[in-house]
């Protein structure tokens, strides 16, 4: 669990200047571009250079803060100093204020909007809201990947397979830091573990292995007998106690899907998400709707009761297990029906097009080819939600570039303490309106 990397690589006096996105901060040593890692903007820091980069002929270095010279305002004790130099990713932020934190995504959001020389929004208006009522970014992961090496269990560090300690994960939902999963030990042939905390049923662990396992042979401690537990290998899947099926619940809805599968991982996630892209939808009775990148039907839900018995809600999914539980989920609408099917493949056997269109993609994007054959399929709106911004800001160029313009733009901070944000985009037609 050690990183020789940690102690290896020149060492560099910088001071930053602004965030660059992926969680780091841009200096400027001898001519090169460093992105440093660990830092806050305009701070002086010795840093080391990953041994990776470490060359002369290298367009640009990484490097990681060993020691902070001179502070920036926005430091603060860190909330989780595992995840400090030399420790585990996945928390780049967590040694800066949360409204920092906010100021410095919406930054990074801005400048990618820019350089994507939108010119539909007021760029300067764009900025990144907390979820409603988390006032601490603590506790709202719902869902956390551990890593195992050899048995023992932490996460990967930042740009490397090395597996570190966790400590007390404050990130987690509060059933999760429960389990202790940094206390325990597993067999070697397991290399990941989720741990799910749904908001409608017991937690789960899904244990990712190369060979079956037992009860016996994970010897799971007692405080997780109330836990869960499933086992995937190349096989398929065992569940060794309970069951690997968690119902979640948002609002009025419960919606029932396979534990080790997507779900939106901030605890007020789905709420925020159901409640904004249904408003910037606007569906009306008896239109059509396609939810793209339905996943278990988390969006589709709002916008099939909006277009009523009379429209129609397609959901297209590209997991097949994803869609049979979309299906599940969608099944007090007859006006829906779900497609399990790549995005671009069912954009390009469409004929008949939708009112409007829900595209949630992975942090990949749409991509310009996709998504412009989607809005020539789309007859009045569409609303994007992403949780990548440099993606987000290349589709929507391309959507500006195919005569739509954007007409209100939302971004949330739903995984503070990381450098990742959530935006909501609504585009129509630019000779709408
Ligand atoms: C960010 S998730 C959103 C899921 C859902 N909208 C939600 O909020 O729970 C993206 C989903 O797209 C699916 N997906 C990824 N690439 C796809 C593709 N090319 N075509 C169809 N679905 C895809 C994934 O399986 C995943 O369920």
């Amino acid at each position: 669990m050690t990183d020789a990397s940690a102690t290896e690589g020149r060492i560099i006096t910088v001071t930053t200047s602004k965030a660059a996105n992926g969680g780091t901060f841009v200096a400027r040593h001898e001519g090169r571009v460093v992105f440093v890692r660990g830092a806050a903007p305009g701070e002086t820091v010795a840093a080391r250079v990953l041994p990776e980069d470490d060359r002369d002929s290298a367009r640009f270095w990484r490097a990681e803060v060993i020691e902070v010279i001179d502070p920036s305002p926005d430091r603060v004790e860190s909330i989780w100093p595992e995840a400090g130099t030399g420790g585990l990713g996945g928390a780049d932020f967590a040694h800066i204020a949360l409204n920092a934190q906010r100021r410095i995504k919406t930054d990074i959001l801005q400048e990618l909007l820019t350089h994507a020389r939108l010119s539909t929004i007021d760029i300067a208006d764009v900025s990144v809201e907390p979820a409603p009522g988390d006032f601490d970014g603590l506790g709202w992961r719902s869902r956390v990947r551990f890593s195992a090496d050899g048995g023992r269990i932490g996460m990967r560090g930042w740009r490397s397979h090395t597996v570190h300690g966790v400590g007390d994960n404050p990130l987690a939902a509060e059933p999760i830091a429960q389990m202790h999963l940094s206390d325990i030990t597993v067999p070697e042939c397991v290399g990941a573990i989720d741990a799910v905390a749904p908001s409608a049923s017991g937690p789960l662990l899904v244990i990712r292995s190369h060979q079956p396992l037992t009860l016996e042979d994970l010897a799971l401690p007692r405080r997780l007998d109330d836990v869960d537990v499933a086992v995937v290998t190349r096989r398929g899947s065992d569940v060794l106690r309970g069951s690997e099926r968690v119902r979640e619940r948002v609002g009025e809805d419960e919606f029932e899907l396979y534990g080790g599968g997507f779900w939106q991982i901030h605890r007020s996630a789905p709420r925020v998400l159901t409640t904004v892209v249904s408003r910037m939808l606007g569906a009306q009775e008896g239109e059509t709707v396609w939810d793209l990148y339905g996943g278990a039907g988390l969006l589709s839900v709002g916008a099939a009761r909006a277009v009523g018995e009379s429209g129609s809600l397609v959901s297209v999914e590209g997991s097949a297990r994803a869609s049979r539980d979309a299906e599940g989920n969608l099944s007090a609408f007859p006006q829906a029906s779900v497609v399990a099917a790549d995005v671009t493949d069912f954009a390009a056997r469409a004929d008949t097009g939708a009112d409007r269109i829900i595209m949630d993609p992975p942090r990949a994007g749409v991509g310009e080819k996709t998504i412009r054959r989607l809005l020539e399929l789309t007859r009045q709106r569409a609303v994007y939600v992403s949780c990548e911004p440099s993606t987000l800001a290349r589709d929507l160029r391309a959507a500006e570039q195919a005569g739509w313009r954007i007409i209100d733009f939302r971004a949330f901070d739903l995984f503070p303490h990381t450098h990742h944000l959530e935006s909501v985009v609504t585009l129509e037609p630019a000779t709408a309106g």
